[in-house]
């Protein structure tokens, strides 16, 4: 299969890039295969170059902003290097923009939704694709309203503008995803902000599933088209080492006081009052993520050198390739978008085996294909309740019983996310496996996996490929795990 990553790039160069990409973990009987990773919307793995990259600062790491000895100097140019590399890679402008750094995508919005002062009585636009990260945030500031989703998951965008157009006096921002994380659902961010525009409405966009494989322009703030704030996070775009971004424009962090407060936020402080440093240090309380700051810039440089045009292309064949695959299953339902024309879709597909419990499913791919999936409502439940089709007396039962400790968990779907470094032979390798649980019952596998409580999934009844606290403690350099606790 041609990658199209690039002229001299193939996949297995790629994939020589990825860390971890030939682990091997126990299956059910006993025996060790490589890791099989379709679970990139939750994290990606990170890349060699930014390991070394990681590896070569860290001789030099010291303090920044804050010491004047030579580490900490070249510490703080790094960082701030950094943090002008993240701001291009965005389109973002520098005397407009402001790059905010914090944990992840989740602490940035609920920076934001503490900064924008909302007043009583004002809304926000979301839809009801959002992550629950796009979502809570809103609902302790302001009013929430959702735009609807149509049947496969895509965003009814009729329902969008009638919102819009109804309620544009009192909403003050319209946040929504640029992809879903469960359906892969790929939203037209500039032409919904280009409407929020003519309102005067500034947008957000989540990007937390967006970034990794499509380019994210901030465009010119005299464009209508503009995205007025952008938050995403390191450890899906193969930087897992802590760090998340906001960037909007600089003046709106420049009123009003930090969500935060402490070391680094302030200019002055007296027994009695403080002026406020300016932003970002302003939202930016406490000692830096510097190492994770450095990573996120060197992994941007990758995707830059590779192409996310290339990437992006790479990845919908292989999209195609799985959906393909997955539908040939006959137990399977799919959910969301069966085609990826437009580039309307990511890698990222949901989906149900019929009878089977999605906990159930994903605990087998683990354990007899040395597959990780994720299962379950993936932080976005009134999303999976929708496209579930549930009621909102069934959800109002489902909540009861699960808050009265009567279900495990709720119900839910499976979920494969492909990244750039995955192959055909790997989806080849998942819808085998799809094929073997389906010619056994549930019950069958029930005899062989069972509930554990503590780590909330399926684990395999044999106790020596389980994996209890204590075993991971105990079993220090045992060779079945990594030996690292
Ligand atoms: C669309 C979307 N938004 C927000 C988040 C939250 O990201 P984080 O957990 O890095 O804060 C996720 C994580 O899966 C996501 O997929």
């Amino acid at each position: 299969m041609s990658l199209g990553l690039g002229r001299y790039l193939s996949l297995s160069t790629i994939r020589q890039q990825v860390v971890g990409i030939n682990q091997k973990v126990p299956i059910y009987n006993g025996q060790r295969v490589r890791y099989i990773n379709l679970d990139n919307a939750a994290s990606t793995p990170t890349l060699k170059p930014v390991l070394d990259h990681v590896l070569a600062f860290l001789p030099w790491y010291s303090a920044v902003h804050r010491g004047s000895g030579y580490k900490s100097l070249v510490s703080t140019v790094t960082y701030d290097a950094a943090r002008t590399r993240i701001a291009q890679f965005f389109g973002a402008d520098p005397d407009y923009h402001v790059v905010i750094f914090g944990k992840n995508t989740t602490e940035a919005i609920n920076t934001l939704a503490a900064r924008l002062q909302f007043e009583p009585g004002d809304m926000v636009l979301t839809t009801l694709m959002e992550h629950h990260s796009n979502d809570l945030p809103w609902r302790r500031v302001a009013k929430v309203i959702r735009a609807d989703v149509h049947e496969d998951g895509a965003l009814d965008r009729d329902d969008l503008e009638r919102k819009l157009s109804l309620h544009h006096r009192r909403i003050r921002l319209v946040a929504l995803s640029g992809a879903s994380n469960v359906t892969g659902w790929v939203n037209d961010i500039h032409s919904i902000a280009a409407l929020a525009h003519h309102y005067n409405i500034p947008v957000m966009v989540d990007g937390a599933q967006l970034a990794a494989h499509r380019p994210i322009n901030l465009l010119s703030p005299n464009d209508p088209r503009h995205i007025d704030f952008l938050a995403i996070s390191g450890h899906k775009l193969y930087a897992p080492f802590g760090t998340g971004v906001l960037i909007g424009p600089r003046h709106v962090f420049e009123r009003g006081s930090p969500e935060f407060v402490g070391g680094g936020t302030v200019s002055l402080v007296t027994p009695l009052g403080v002026e406020w440093a300016m932003p970002p240090a302003k939202d930016e309380a406490g000692s830096p993520n510097v190492i994770g700051v450095i990573a996120l810039a060197s992994a941007l440089a990758i995707l830059d050198d590779l192409g996310l045009d290339n990437i992006a292309l790479h990845e919908q064949s292989l999209t195609d390739y799985a959906l393909m695959q997955l539908g040939q299953i006959a137990k399977l339902k799919l959910y969301g978008s069966k085609k990826t024309q437009d580039m309307n879709r990511l890698g990222v597909i949901s989906f149900e085996l019929e009878g089977y419990d999605h906990a159930l499913v994903a605990a087998i791919l683990a354990f007899y294909g040395g597959i990780g999936v994720r299962s379950g409502c993936f932080c976005a439940q009134p999303y999976i309740q929708r496209l579930l089709g549930l009621d909102p007396i069934t959800v109002a039962r489902l909540r009861h019983r699960h808050s009265s400790g009567e279900i495990k968990y709720l119900p839910g779907l499976v979920r494969i996310s492909l990244s750039m470094y995955n192959t055909p032979g790997e989806l080849n390798h998942l819808a085998k496996t799809l094929q073997e649980i389906c010619a056994h019952s549930p019950a069958y596998w029930l005899q062989h996996l069972r509930w554990d409580d503590d780590l909330q999934c399926y684990v395999l009844r044999d106790q020596r490929l389980v994996l209890p606290k204590q075993l991971l403690f105990q079993r220090r350099g045992s060779g079945l795990l990594p030996g690292i606790l």
